[in-house]
């Protein structure tokens, strides 16, 4: 996608150097920085601080960062390491997993001095592959958006409401949930996205308006709270989100506050879309609600905000009394029974084991019945 006219990843080798590069999106939108980085510690902890987020380029990120380890020492026990160090990172994105297990087996056949070699050699792959699956997903939601921009009055747009950022900021480029916005954006489709602001880290209100902006989709940033209502007043087509663990019989996990809006969306008849790229489903899993780990970040990030003043200065500010103490869960489990569809790399298939099993035949009995 483009940043100021020029197109971008959100992560990338640097030629020559064997550094990686990565958009701190901790800055945006206020600030536009590249920031490097030169060793697994970093990679973690570009990570773990949400420099990078979004499943799928958590995944990316731990693979550049097996690479970034494995320069340093390439013996078994540092593979096992830089492994579990990514791996604890963040709990709730299987594509973590996904990506870590990708490189163990592909590295640990290898003799010691192949391996950097031939991580770098299949992170990138992996950036590539995740490039692809995307557009892919926004190919196959796109007929979506065409029907339900036939069923709008003409010279009218198609009202999509998505929930914090699925774009490209999430992977590695494309994104899920915006994926098919893209697509129907790019075929001329009148599109308005209700951009939710996605407390407590705004990730909707920083980083979705942020790059919708940049590629001239038209949006609105609402609070969380006003989607129900939206909705009653007829100004949803459809919402899609993202997903980051998916399990077999469809259950999504997805940023805290997706359940409320597949609710409201289902008392009011509103399609209810999850984009997904086939490493996001966890075949492990069937009950989402009882199985999927859910990140408990510091109550600081509810209590604390951030923002630009008038003077242009980025500060924080905290919105509480002092001594009340916080609770943040990060993401919440909506259940199959309330997602309209589920929109693939692959096609798309009802949330239901069977629909999943379809597309995905040959990961479907590997996992739990
Ligand atoms: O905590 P974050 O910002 O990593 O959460 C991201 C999301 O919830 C996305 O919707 C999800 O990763 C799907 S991404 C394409």
């Amino acid at each position: 996608m483009k940043v100021n006219g020029k197109s971008m990843r959100t992560i990338w080798p640097v030629e020559n150097d064997g550094a990686v590069e990565i958009i701190d999106q901790t800055l945006l939108p206020h600030r536009f920085e590249i920031c490097r980085l030169t060793t697994l510690d970093e990679a973690a902890n570009a990570i773990s601080t949400m420099q990078v987020r979004g499943a799928p380029l958590i995944g990316a990120t731990a693979a550049y960062g097996v690479y970034l380890g494995l320069r340093e020492d390439a013996s078994d026990k540092a593979l096992n390491a830089a492994y579990a160090a990514l791996m604890a990172t963040r709990p709730t994105a299987v594509n973590l997993r996904w990506a870590l297990d990708e490189m163990r087996s592909f590295l640990a056949p290898l003799a010691a001095a192949e391996r950097a070699a031939a991580a770098y050699v299949r992170a990138t792959e992996i950036c590539d592959e995740d490039v692809a699956i995307c557009c892919d997903i926004g190919i196959n939601g796109l007929p979506l958006i065409i029907e339900a921009a036939k069923r709008k009055p003409e010279g009218t747009p198609v009202n999509i409401l998505t929930h914090c950022n699925a774009g490209w900021l999430a992977a590695v480029d494309w994104g899920t949930a915006l994926a098919p916005i893209y697509a129907a954006h790019n075929e001329g489709i009148i599109l308005h996205i209700w951009v939710d602001e996605t407390r407590p880290r705004n990730q909707g209100a920083s980083l979705t308006a942020w790059e919708l902006g940049q590629h001239g989709v038209a949006h609105s940033i609402i609070a969380d709270n006003a989607g129900g209502h939206l909705m009653q007043g007829g100004q949803v087509d459809m919402v899609i989100t993202g997903t980051d663990r998916t399990t077999a019989q469809g259950d999504v996990c997805n940023k805290i506050g997706t359940y409320l809006k597949a609710l409201a969306a289902h008392d009011n008849g509103v399609p209810f879309y999850v984009a997904l790229p086939g490493p996001t489903i966890d075949w492990t899993m069937s009950d989402g609600l009882a199985e999927i780990p859910i990140e408990e970040r510091s109550g600081d990030e509810v209590k604390w905000i951030s923002g630009r003043t008038e003077e242009g200065e980025v500060v924080s500010v905290d919105v509480t009394p002092e001594g009340s103490p916080a609770a943040n869960p990060a993401f919440d489990v909506t259940p199959a029974r309330l997602v309209t569809g589920l929109i693939t790399e692959r096609g798309l298939c009802p949330a239901s084991r069977e629909g999943l099993a379809g597309l995905y035949p040959e990961q479907a009995g590997k996992g739990t019945s």
